[in-house]
């Protein structure tokens, strides 16, 4: 990636990408931070997060990172245990996450909750402002940050602003539930470049901003004009370091990881199935559980020949995702009391953070991969189980409501509401002849090679950098604007 670009980056994300922990600092979870860490590496610019602590925080604001091998800076804005309650686990965990998933009877909001968001926007530009230089690029992440533009702008009146929206847009029939519907779409319009996952996301936006805004919108050029401004709006989907899961799946790291872990669990002469992401009710835990339980159900002769190994890692931990992990713990223990016998399991739940390279150990040796999301804007899970595939032995069953299926040619795309038909699925993706799955998977391993996390840096900086460079004025002054085609 190195070369790429010539300017300083700064990355802005709620989401720090290292935590300091009791033993030392620890990569956190989640598709933001698998993305951009490895740029963030090659680029060595500044990346601003949040402080996770609260009114409990101690330690520098400005760290390099990471641990071992520190090649960027981390610089934390330090938020109060109440703009923590109010900003995250409030307006964007209990509302903007909740309504952008469609999960709406998850949706719980409090006008303190937008105020505290307001706020800690506020509290990110300022944040910016301090570090950006004159020709920095600005590249702000996800729906915490929806109002930080503006906020930018009002203290650098020249800076080039971007955000990516890595999770779902809604329809506008969902969307207009939004108390505070103009104002986010005001402050994600004060951006010079809007990313979306997929283009029905971005047509979900152009929709909201033309009905509830009237922003004049050109769809086919891609930008939509309001307030004299304009904004360039483009579709970008994340993806993995393909070639970095493929070595790591063949390392000889992976090779003993995946020998102990069969071993101290007894798995080595099972079919396998792998489901892996944070604990997260859009993922749909509960449903694959169900699947698993119905699978064994229906389909007998797999007691004793396979099992899944569950991996869902807590990341928020408070309401409603306590309650949704204690839903699944006692799922788990209920289907493993139920067909568990002579010291076999049918799910292998684990709970703790895996590493990139015992994940990718994982999706090599596994049988059968399960993305269950009932909606995720692209799920990046799909995508390093496919590039750590070097045997070309384990298939893949995405959710139609994941992005990734959306994209990706050759997988199997299922219904996780549909229980039986998941079911099914499963035993067909285990039984599949040998050269089908394997013309499946070398279709999507193709996709996602060409299609990787450099294909996505390099689009979006490239992006950015005609529009910079084409110097077209984002205030209109009459004339017509050129905008960008992918
Ligand atoms: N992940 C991880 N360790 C784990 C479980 C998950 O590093 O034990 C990573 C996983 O490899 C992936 C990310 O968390 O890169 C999850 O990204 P995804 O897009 O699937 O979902 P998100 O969490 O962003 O909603
Ligand atoms: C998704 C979101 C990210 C977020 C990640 C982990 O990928 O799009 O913005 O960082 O989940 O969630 P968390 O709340 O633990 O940061």
């Amino acid at each position: 990636m190195e070369g790429l670009v010539d300017k300083k980056i700064i990355i802005v994300s709620n989401r720090e990408p290292y935590s300091l922990n009791k033993g030392g600092f620890q990569k956190t979870v989640g598709g933001l931070v698998s993305a951009l860490d490895p740029l963030m590496q090659a680029t060595r610019g500044v990346w601003i997060a949040s402080s996770p602590k609260g009114d409990k925080r101690d330690g520098p604001l400005r760290v390099k990172v990471p641990p071992d091998s520190p090649s960027y800076t981390l610089r934390l804005v330090p938020l109060s245990s109440s703009d923590i309650e109010g900003y995250y686990n409030g307006y964007s965990n209990r509302f903007l996450w909740p309504l952008c998933h469609i999960t709406l009877d998850r949706i719980y909001l409090t006008r303190s909750y937008w105020r505290s968001y307001s706020r800690v926007n506020s509290l990110f530009a300022k944040a910016v402002a301090e570090e950006a230089g004159e020709d920095s690029i600005i590249w702000l992440q996800d729906y915490h940050l929806a109002l930080a533009a503006a906020g930018i702008r009002a203290l650098r009146p020249e800076a080039f602003v971007s955000l990516f929206w890595h999770i779902p847009w809604p329809p506008h029939g969902v969307f207009r539930i939004c108390p505070q519907k103009k104002e986010i779409l005001e402050g994600l319009l004060a951006n010079d470049l809007l990313g979306f996952q997929l283009p029905s996301f971005m047509q979900n936006f152009v929709t909201c901003a033309e009905r509830e805004l009237g922003a004049e919108v050109d769809p086919v050029e891609g930008a939509i004009r309001h307030k004299g401004r304009l904004t360039r709006l483009r579709t970008f989907p994340i993806s993995v370091d393909f070639g970095w899961f493929e070595a790591a799946a063949a390392s000889p790291e992976a090779e003993s990881f995946i020998t102990k872990f069969l071993r101290k669990r007894d798995l080595g002469h099972l079919k396998l199935g792998l489901s892996v992401n944070r604990l997260d009710y859009t993922k749909g835990v509960i449903k694959c559980l169900e699947a698993v339980e119905l699978f064994f159900t229906k389909y007998p002769r797999y007691r004793r020949k396979f099992t899944l190994i569950k991996v869902a890692v807590p990341t928020r931990k408070v309401e409603p995702f306590l309650s949704y992990m204690e839903r699944v713990e006692r799922k788990v223990e209920s289907i493993n009391r139920r067909f568990g016998s002579g010291g076999w399991r049918p799910v292998e739940y684990i709970t703790s953070n895996l590493s990139h390279t015992e994940l990718a150990a994982l999706y090599r040796r596994a049988d059968l991969g399960v993305i269950s999301s009932v909606y995720d804007g692209m799920n990046l899970v799909a995508k390093e189980f496919l590039a750590s595939q070097l045997d070309l032995s384990g298939s893949i069953l995405i959710s139609e409501f994941a992005g990734a299926s959306e994209e990706i040619p050759g997988v199997t795309v299922i219904n996780p509401y549909d229980t039986e038909a998941c079911v099914d699925a499963m035993k067909a993706a285990l039984e599949t002849d040998p050269e089908d799955r394997k013309r499946k998977l070398l279709q999507a391993r193709a996709h996602v090679r060409k299609h990787d996390i450099y294909r996505w840096v390099e689009d979006i900086f490239s992006a950015m950098k005609r529009i910079r460079d084409e110097q077209i004025p984002s205030e209109i002054n009459g004339g017509s604007a050129v905008v960008l085609k992918r």
